[in-house]
């Protein structure tokens, strides 16, 4: 289902999620510069740029855990920046991310870790909670491996765990850091299967953040690139795969060698 927001005056928007003139300082470093965003409900927006750009600060702002220096976040109609306590505990319950390493506690099994928000909601039973933990584990290939250790994972088992669990608590809005990096081709391909079809099947609203354009040119509706702290195009793939922006160009012209390369290996065996 949908999930409909209010915007500032009550009235209903499909925003889900709207970055306005975001700053961020830290010390001296200006990271993000006046960034404009606005993500539509049940859409996925993928936001790229180099290492250092500012994606993970930008998805921190989004969860409420980083403070902006200036500027406002509005999560489906209410505004986030400047809640506390219970207010923010509320917003935030509408999201869960995937962090860029994985953020598993160490002491807890895989089953433990994975249904962690949902013991501690004390909602359901022991029984409910190890069958969502299973079905999730499963989702993302890892059945049966809910008494493993993280310490017994390989770095790419552990990112399919933080996936896991971040799908546990079915949340409206998905935040992924770089899900798909560091995972090998075949299981990166089901982590692409499993976000299509959290968009399409489930209505999810996703931000995935990614180095991995040809994950991002086949699961979103959106790509958003950041660059000096600031948005600086936005567009469905193919008009992104366009854009004569030079800054856009020369961050995907390795990419697009990559699959005009495959294009031409099948011209030349025909
Ligand atoms: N807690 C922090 N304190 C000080 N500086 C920080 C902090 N978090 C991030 N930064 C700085 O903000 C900038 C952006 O960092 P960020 O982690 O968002 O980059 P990124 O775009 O996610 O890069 P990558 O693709 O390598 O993950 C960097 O210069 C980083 O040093
Ligand atoms: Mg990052």
């Amino acid at each position: 289902m949908a999930v409909v927001g209010l915007d500032t005056k009550g009235t209903a928007t499909d925003t889900a999620i709207e970055v306005r003139q975001l700053h961020k300082w830290f010390r001296g470093n200006h990271v993000l510069r006046g960034l404009d965003l606005k993500v539509h409900t049940g859409t996925a927006t993928a936001i790229v740029g180099s290492s250092g750009a500012g994606k993970s600060v930008l998805l921190k702002h989004m969860i409420g855990l980083a403070r902006p220096t200036s500027g406002q976040i509005f999560i489906l109609g209410r505004e986030l920046t400047g809640k506390t306590g219970r207010d923010l505990e509320a917003l935030r319950r509408r999201f869960a991310m995937v962090f860029q390493g994985s953020a598993l506690l160490n002491s807890l099994t895989v089953g433990q870790n994975v249904g962690l928000g949902l013991t501690e909601q004390r909602r359901l039973s022991r029984k409910q909670i190890d069958e969502i933990v299973g079905e999730k584990l499963a989702l993302v290939g890892l059945r049966g491996k809910e008494s493993l250790l993280p310490g017994e994972l390989s770095g790419g088992m552990k990112k399919r765990v933080g996936i896991a669990r971040a799908l546990a608590m079915d949340p409206d809005i998905i935040l992924f850091d770089e899900p798909t990096t560091g995972l090998d081709p075949v299981m990166a391909e089901r982590i692409d299967a499993l976000m299509i079809d959290l968009k399409n099947k489930l209505k999810k609203t996703m931000v995935v953040v990614t180095h991995d354009m040809d994950s991002a040119f086949k699961t979103v509706d959106y790509i958003a690139m950041i660059y000096e702290g600031k948005i600086v195009e936005q567009g469905t793939p193919e008009e992104f795969w366009r854009s004569t922006n030079p800054v856009v160009e020369q961050f995907i012209s390795r990419f697009k060698r990559q699959e005009e390369g495959k294009f031409f290996d099948k011209s030349l065996s025909l």
